[in-house]
């Protein structure tokens, strides 16, 4: 069966189903392209929580399709390929983050979306990319003490350009992270005209060689606005393909090569075919687990 014609097979289980297929800007351009919405985590989030749709079906990593249970409770949410993960949200757990709460019982957690549903649960807000700064500014310029887990570039980056302190989680995204200076420098040189544009997951040293920080929506939106023509990607690759479908006629660079998320691009058409043809891969939760948890992103949709 080629393409097209698995294709056509999705498009009629969809009307079929009533359902709606979810990605996110790092899956595989075969998924982004046959997708009714694409989006970054927070997007992606506020649309599992308005659908009208029975069958959420979520291409992108685990805890993206939890979050839309937790959400969508009375919505099927299906996962096409439950092996992808995401390495960050398992660098935190809700024994080590209990164990952080006996010990520090004032402190207000914030988490970042990519944890598990358990994590969630444990915490008082929930942040993504693309509303960490103005969510920190709301509870860290009244001097509460904060907790910022799991990704520790991030907090540190809002920290500096806001000039709060608080405590960091050690956690952090491999892809991200592995992204120095020396590349930027390398490709600055090579790429003298261009902007480098970078997620808040990189390090803090990277990101303050960037002409623009922010969330995979942002990134995209940014270049689609600016009147430059180059531009240089400290994120996941995956964003190109709706880079370019948005500007054919400006050129986007891979900061590195190593910047492909294996866990996002784990899902194949092939997973998504057999996911809606089958209503398989279903993500279930433990009720008191997901009203906890849904509190603490209901707190976040609200600041959003
Ligand atoms: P966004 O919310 O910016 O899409 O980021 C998700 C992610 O996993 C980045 O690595
Ligand atoms: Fe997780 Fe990093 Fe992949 Fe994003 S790019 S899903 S943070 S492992």
């Amino acid at each position: 069966m080629n393409k097209e014609e698995m294709y056509e097979d999705i498009r009629r289980w969809k009307k079929e189903k009533n359902a709606v297929i979810l990605a996110h800007y790092y899956q595989n351009d075969e998924i982004q392209a046959i997708a009714d919405y694409v989006g970054d985590s927070l997007a992606l989030s506020q649309i599992a929580a308005k659908t009208d749709a029975k069958i959420i079906v979520f291409c992108g990593v685990h805890f993206m399709a939890e979050t839309a249970k937790i959400l969508s409770p009375d919505k099927k949410v299906l996962l096409p390929n439950m092996k992808a993960g995401c390495i960050m949200a398992d660098m935190i757990d809700e024994v080590r983050l209990s164990e952080y709460k006996k010990k520090n019982p004032d402190t207000i957690i914030m988490v970042y979306v990519n944890s598990t549903a358990k994590v969630k649960a444990l915490s008082d807000i929930c942040v993504t990319s693309s509303n960490a700064l103005k969510i920190i500014d709301h509870y860290a310029k009244d001097n509460k003490k904060l907790l910022y887990c799991p990704d520790q570039n991030l907090g540190k980056y809002a920290m500096k350009l806001k000039g709060y302190n608080f405590d960091v989680w050690p956690g952090f995204c491999r892809i991200h992270h592995n992204l120095d200076t020396s590349m930027v420098e390398r490709m600055k040189e090579k790429y003298p005209n261009s902007l480098f544009i970078a997620h808040p997951e990189c390090k803090l040293d990277v990101l303050q060689m960037a002409d623009y920080v922010g969330s995979t929506k942002q990134l995209v939106e940014y270049v689609e606005k600016s009147d430059k023509k180059d531009f240089i990607i400290g994120t996941e690759m995956g964003v190109i393909y709706e880079m370019k479908k948005r500007c054919p006629d400006k050129n986007f660079i891979p900061l590195s090569k190593t910047l492909i998320c294996g866990q996002m691009k784990m899902t194949t058409l092939k997973d998504l075919y057999n996911c809606l043809k089958d209503e398989t891969n279903e993500i279930t939760l433990d009720e008191e687990i997901r009203v906890n948890a849904k509190r603490c992103l209901d707190r976040m949709l609200e600041l959003s």
